[in-house]
């Protein structure tokens, strides 16, 4: 039985758990295929012929991407029509990560995203999602430095933590469609924060609330929360995460 699993953007965060709980999957990232290019691609996945492939390869930088917007459009959109083309032709699974962004987009990334939902059709599976790690802005502020970090109290989201995310991705791989895969209460970035003091025992006073700010090079939706799929808390899921970071 053919049980290999293609993982794109192999040496991305999010990949880098997912190879922690299935170590056997073989990863490519960009220094090995460019997933923008058709050809490279096609050729790979018809060399390598998988069962499932988990595309977690993007550019992710949203200014980047703001600057750039043929380049995003390329990689985070046209790559992965060449991807699911290429999954249908050797009759392979698809699961793709989308964005919060990708609702009602307002930026160049979520724009590409929300293209990119569109191509993953019949067999395959979007996940959209918004996710964290320690390497995640406000995280790794509050926990890697003592400075003060300002965080909206007017922006909400529903985050999961990227271990969570990982260990589900294998137990939704025979769903279709679009999921919205976050945790359940839909909270601020400010609130957010102040959950990770609690959690980390880290004084709430760093912590200070703001507006949103308009007047930015990239624009971004006040309201990201996802109607979830599934049944997480966001307290259940930072138990988790924190329990991860001890190890
Ligand atoms: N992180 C978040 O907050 C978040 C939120 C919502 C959705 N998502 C989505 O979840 C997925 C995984 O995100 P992540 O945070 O793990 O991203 P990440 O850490 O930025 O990883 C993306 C990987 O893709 C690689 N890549 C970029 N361009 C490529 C190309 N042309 N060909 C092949 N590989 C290429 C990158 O390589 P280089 O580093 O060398 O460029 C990087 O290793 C993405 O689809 C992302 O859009 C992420």
């Amino acid at each position: 039985m053919n049980e290999k699993i293609l993982l794109l953007g192999s040496n991305g965060r999010l990949a880098f758990f997912i190879r922690k709980i299935h170590p056997e999957v073989l990863g490519y990232d960009k220094d090995r295929v460019d997933i923008s290019d058709k050809e490279q691609i096609t050729n790979l996945i018809e060399k390598e012929n998988p069962f499932l492939i988990i595309n977690c390869a993007a550019l992710t930088d949203l200014e980047y991407c703001e600057d750039n917007p043929e380049e995003c459009w390329k990689v985070n959109a046209l790559a992965v029509k060449y991807i699911a083309e290429a999954a249908k032709k050797i009759n392979s699974k698809l699961i793709h990560f989308s964005s919060n962004a990708a609702t009602n987009p307002v930026n160049e990334y979520g724009k590409a995203k929300l293209a990119s939902e569109s191509f993953v059709k019949e067999k395959g599976l979007v996940i959209r999602t918004d996710i964290y790690d320690a390497k995640t802005f406000i995280i790794n502020k509050l926990l890697f430095t003592e400075e003060k970090i300002n965080a909206y109290n007017d922006v909400f989201f529903n985050p999961i933590y990227m271990g969570t995310m990982a260990e589900l991705i294998f137990k939704l791989k025979d769903k279709t469609g679009i999921l919205n895969i976050v945790t359940k209460e839909k909270i601020s970035f400010y609130e957010f924060a102040l959950k990770i003091c609690e959690i980390f025992d880290i004084d709430q006073s760093r912590v200070i609330p703001v507006k949103y700010n308009e007047n930015q090079k990239v624009k971004r939706q006040k309201e990201l929360y996802l109607k979830p799929d599934i049944n997480i808390s966001i307290d259940e899921d930072l138990r988790r995460f924190k329990d991860d970071f001890k190890r």
